[in-house]
């Protein structure tokens, strides 16, 4: 391995059942910036082989604009997490070419075994996954038996496998308010901001672990204030990683599709946003003529932590996916016995987000819907 393109990432590692965090270290690979002619020459190149590999792009908001781009030119998707899945999913290719962390390609390859996944650096992980290892899941689990578990989409095949249910950003409040309706306690991983977002909207009794995702644990609420008094006119939009500080101060919490809608349907010209700086690409195309302001963190693009852009998200790049591309590596295998365990969560919130598409009705009534949750059972 180039030592010269390695950046070491720390990252907050809870110490469970207690949730004290101790700083865990890992490392992200930095792909080369390929030149203008380099980059023509490997967005032909990528275009011709997505077209004899029988292959589609799905890709996230947070990568390179190159990437997005493409996938947008030759019929793939840009999406949040939940919009990858189900696209992934139902696409007829026979290799999908996941653009975004290890969590996305497991995720695509639990829901189609029959397809090929690739992904350009199968090391591109997350905090929030890194930061749940399953054998401490399972034992946390094991411990609170009478709890209902949802984890967050951002977690490895293995701990997903012992859930109920689970979400992602888009819908994680109204699975848990629908289940909170029924009555039913949860035990919520990984991530503290996200799962006390949700607790405090729906007062539902959550017992979280203590995770965080490292790009938007670092916003911060007193600078945000600040620069909230700079700019009376702007809207404030946040992912729900953030911190309550930084949520308290939103005109709009959401996924990324759901902060991009708003940053399009809103009637205001100006916008903080408190998310990774890879979603300004396509808010920008949303809504054009609109300014975006990146909301404060603890620096100024000094490190990893501070640069509002996440390492991971960073290691897709051109060279690597057209390499893929050629040579089929980096494929995803998910042990079949693990996915088959896995596949039932992700399934429930595809079902329940299907359902909600079909009933626009609040989250309380899709709650006394039996039929959302006549697979549930024992994880
Ligand atoms: P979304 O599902 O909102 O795209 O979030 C995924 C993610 O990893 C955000 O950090
Ligand atoms: Fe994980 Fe955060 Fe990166 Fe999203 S931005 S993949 S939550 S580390």
């Amino acid at each position: 391995m180039d030592q010269r393109s390695i950046k070491t990432v720390e990252f907050d590692k809870p110490v469970m059942p207690g949730g004290a965090c101790s700083v865990g270290q890992a490392w992200a690979r930095v792909p080369q910036s390929p030149s203008t002619a380099e980059r023509a020459e490997l967005r032909a190149c990528i275009r011709e082989w997505l077209i004899r590999q029988q292959a589609v792009l799905v890709a996230h908001y947070y990568v390179d604009p190159e990437l997005q781009s493409l996938a947008e030119e030759t019929g793939g998707c840009v999406a949040d997490s939940l919009e990858m899945a189900r696209f992934g999913r139902d696409h007829d290719a026979r290799t999908l070419v996941v653009a975004g962390v290890r969590f996305m390609g497991e995720t695509a390859k639990i829901l189609s075994p029959e397809k090929r996944v690739l992904m350009p650096d199968l090391d591109a992980t997350c905090s929030l996954d890194l930061g749940c290892p399953a054998d401490q899941f399972a034992a946390f689990c094991d411990a609170h038996p009478d709890r209902t578990v949802v984890v967050y989409a951002n977690t490895s095949a293995a701990v997903k496998a012992r859930a109920h249910w689970m979400v992602t950003s888009s819908i994680g409040l109204d699975i848990v308010a629908a289940l909170h309706a029924r009555g039913e306690k949860i035990l919520w991983a990984p991530d503290r901001h996200l799962g006390g977002y949700i607790q405090r909207k729906t007062g539902a009794d959550m017992l979280m672990w203590q995770g965080s995702c490292l790009v938007h644990d670092e916003f911060k609420g007193v600078e945000l204030d600040l620069l909230r008094a700079e700019h009376p006119d702007a809207k404030v939009l946040v992912h729900p990683e953030s911190p309550e500080s930084v949520v308290a101060q939103a005109d709009v919490v959401g996924s990324t599709t759901q902060l991009i809608d708003a940053a399009k349907a809103l009637d205001a010209t100006r916008f903080i946003v408190a998310t990774d700086l890879g979603i300004l690409y396509k808010m920008q195309a949303a809504a054009p003529g609109k300014t975006f302001i990146a909301a404060p963190t603890a620096g100024n693009s000094a490190t990893c932590k501070s640069c509002a852009h996440c390492p991971w998200m960073a290691m897709n790049g051109l060279a690597n996916l057209a390499a893929v591309l050629q040579s089929g590596a980096n494929e995803i295998f998910v042990d079949p016995a693990i996915a088959e365990r896995a596949r039932m969560p992700i399934d429930r919130m595809l079902d329940f987000a299907a359902q909600k598409k079909r009933n626009v009705r609040a989250s309380g009534d899709l709650a006394r819907d039996d039929a959302l949750f006549r697979h549930m059972g024992a994880a």
